[in-house]
């Protein structure tokens, strides 16, 4: 196959393993950066180009950037308009990168997640605190990562200043349960088609509640729950992913879903479980290159 990896950082851990596996494998595989993709949107015959040459391949690896994702997935759409295989689909990407169309999606099919709520215009913000079982509370921007936009309210007081500092912003906000009994730990499953191929809990560094490794947390190997997994593929499929990070939260009414990441780095999790975590990715799309070679529509499902 003719792979291209959608990536703006060749050198990172993630696109490099991918590179390294596809060739492995015995595939072409070269890094395009999105932005610098153009698109041709003709009739019958849609085109992407890359520093002025057309862009001829089979397959891709959208990796695309929290801050670029609409450019992003209109690249990686315009690819699947051409027929081109995709490790996860256009509309997968931008359903999970809102946190709230996310979090919508996931509540239509029954997945288990903390209390949430969002509202634009909150006169009684103790009426909203209250939905989701009054303070501490947690707050998170629509669009953030890496544990950046998240924030824990321990009193009403401290979540109406940090709203009134949002509204300011104009930045758009969760409010939701705050999860305290998994004392600042959290689990990443790395589901890749119907399987958890990888799975760590992360756990905070002293004094942090979020266990993102950017925050400092530190990952350890564990061995996901039955209950564990399944939540983790169901929570893929509702959001339109094949391929995803999903971080989870043990509470004391069983696992939660917090996120769903179309992009989940490797590094942490291949270097936690030892696992070849690239490998099983480029497997997975030859198997849908399979699938597309006997039926077209088969891979899209
Ligand atoms: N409702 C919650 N209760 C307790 N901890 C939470 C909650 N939501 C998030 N966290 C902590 O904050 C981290 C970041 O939250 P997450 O929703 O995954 O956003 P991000 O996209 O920034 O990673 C999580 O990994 C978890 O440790
Ligand atoms: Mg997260």
């Amino acid at each position: 196959m003719k792979i291209a990896l959608l990536s703006r950082a060749p050198e990172c851990y993630s696109s490099r393993r991918l590179v390294e596996a596809a060739q492995l494998a015995g595939h072409e595989i070269i890094v395009l950066d999105y932005l610098r993709c153009r698109m041709d949107i003709v009739p019958g015959s849609p085109k992407v180009f890359y520093k002025g040459e057309q862009v001829h391949i089979d397959a891709i690896i959208p990796r695309i950037a929290a801050s670029y994702t609409f450019y992003g997935a209109a690249v990686v759409r315009q690819f699947e308009m051409a027929g081109v295989l995709t490790s996860n689909s256009s509309l997968g990407i931008s359903q999970s990168r809102n946190k709230l169309r996310c979090h919508q999606l996931l509540s239509r099919k029954g997945v288990d997640m903390p209390i949430t709520g969002f509202a634009h215009n909150i006169h009684d913000i103790d009426a909203l605190l209250d939905s989701v079982g009054g303070t501490p509370v947690i707050l998170k921007l629509l669009e953030g990562s890496q544990g950046k936009g998240v924030v824990l309210a321990e009193t009403s007081r401290s979540a109406e200043s940090i709203i009134a500092a949002f509204r300011k912003l104009d930045a758009n906000f969760l409010v939701q349960e705050y999860i305290e009994e998994a004392g600042g730990s959290d689990i990443r499953a790395l589901v890749v088609g119907k399987t958890v191929v990888g799975g760590m809990m992360r756990n905070a560094a002293e004094g942090e509640f979020r266990a993102n490794l950017h925050q400092g947390g530190k990952a350890i190997v564990i061995k996901l729950s039955k209950e564990e997994k399944e939540l983790a593929l169901h929570a893929t499929r509702a959001v339109g992913l094949k391929i995803a990070g999903v971080d989870l939260i043990r509470s004391s009414r069983g696992p939660l879903v917090l996120e769903v990441n179309s992009s989940p780095g490797l590094e942490g999790v291949e270097k936690a479980t030892g696992k070849d975590i690239a490998g099983r990715i480029i497997k997975f799309l030859e198997k849908q290159q399979e699938a597309k070679s006997v039926s077209p529509q088969a891979a899209l499902r």
